[in-house]
């Protein structure tokens, strides 16, 4: 079977220029999309991170600030940052770069963030408006997948999908995503046994557990779509995903790769979704046209 690399960075750059005429209109009407990207402390992949999302916003002509902090800031310090950007109004998007440091406690930074400014997706109310089909800010890797499949052609409804981590950035959300366009989600985790029987059965697999070529060529079944979310950096400086790619040629339909896969997807759905945050801010502050 020829097997399809899915060109993640193409398709991000076409995403990408659609959205810019959406976020210049908007600008056009004097509500230019801003972005708040909050990083704490010094870690170099964090700090690649937060330097692609800041840059993908001047792509667009968004607003971007970088709010930076150091390991040792308390979390009070943050919580105060993350106020004051919520009542900031050049601000539609706030996101807080994770990993934090160990003192500070995810969940009440993520509970801080005003609920119509969390781009990220991952206040709780948004986590529950996803569950429940209603989703106001879907997180922006499955965002990103979901959005891949659809540019490929590739159509979840009745199909087996199986993801292998439950991460509440990735895994979970992808589950909901997945169900809510009509697939069957298997959701793996570190305690799955025999992982390579549910990968096997797959339709649609995705990795996302940050294992270095965890899935080889022997845990895809022929004709699947393998969507590969993992990043790590090997030893020698190398960037390899959680699929063996090489391994997979020849039997998967489609593979993303990694680097250019997921990666520019995730980076473009968080601009998405501040020009989204945007739009509805500056729609619900515009006056109402009277009754006619
Ligand atoms: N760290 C790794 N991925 C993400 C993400 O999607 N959002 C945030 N805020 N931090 C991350």
């Amino acid at each position: 079977m020829q097997t399809r690399i899915i060109d993640g960075t193409g398709l991000a750059r076409r995403v990408r220029e659609e959205w810019r005429e959406r976020a210049q209109a908007l600008a056009g009407r004097g509500c230019r999309p801003g972005l708040a990207v909050v990083i704490v402390g010094d870690d170099p992949a964090s700090r690649a991170y937060v330097r692609n999302k800041i840059r993908a916003c001047a792509e667009l002509g968004l607003h971007s600030e970088q709010v930076e902090l150091p390991a040792e800031a308390s979390e009070a310090e943050l919580l105060a940052r993350i106020a004051a950007l919520n009542a900031d109004p050049a601000i539609h998007g706030i996101l807080v770069q994770l990993p934090l440091p160990k003192h500070i406690a995810a969940e009440r930074v993520i509970l801080a963030i005003a609920p119509e400014k969390d781009v990220d997706g991952f206040h709780p109310l948004n986590v529950g408006l996803l569950a429940t089909g209603h989703p106001r800010f879907a997180p922006c890797t499955p965002a990103g997948v979901m959005l891949m499949l659809e540019r490929e052609g590739i159509d979840p409804w009745a199909k087996h999908a199986v993801i292998v981590g439950a991460s509440n950035i990735v895994g979970k959300p992808m589950a909901l995503l997945l169900l809510s366009r009509g697939a069957t989600v298997t959701l793996c985790n570190s305690k799955t046994r025999d992982l390579a029987a549910h990968t096997r059965a797959a339709d649609i697999l995705v990795a996302a557990v940050g294992r270095p070529k965890l899935v080889t060529g022997d845990m895809v079944k022929p004709g699947a779509v393998v969507i590969d979310v993992g990043i790590n950096r090997l030893a020698d400086g190398k960037l390899v995903g959680d699929v063996d790619t090489a391994a997979v040629m020849g039997v998967a339909s489609h593979v993303t790769p990694v680097p250019g896969g997921v990666g520019p997807m995730t980076v473009t759905m968080l601009v998405v979704n501040t020009v989204l945050a945007a739009e509805r801010a500056c729609e619900a502050g515009r006056p109402k046209e009277p009754a006619t």
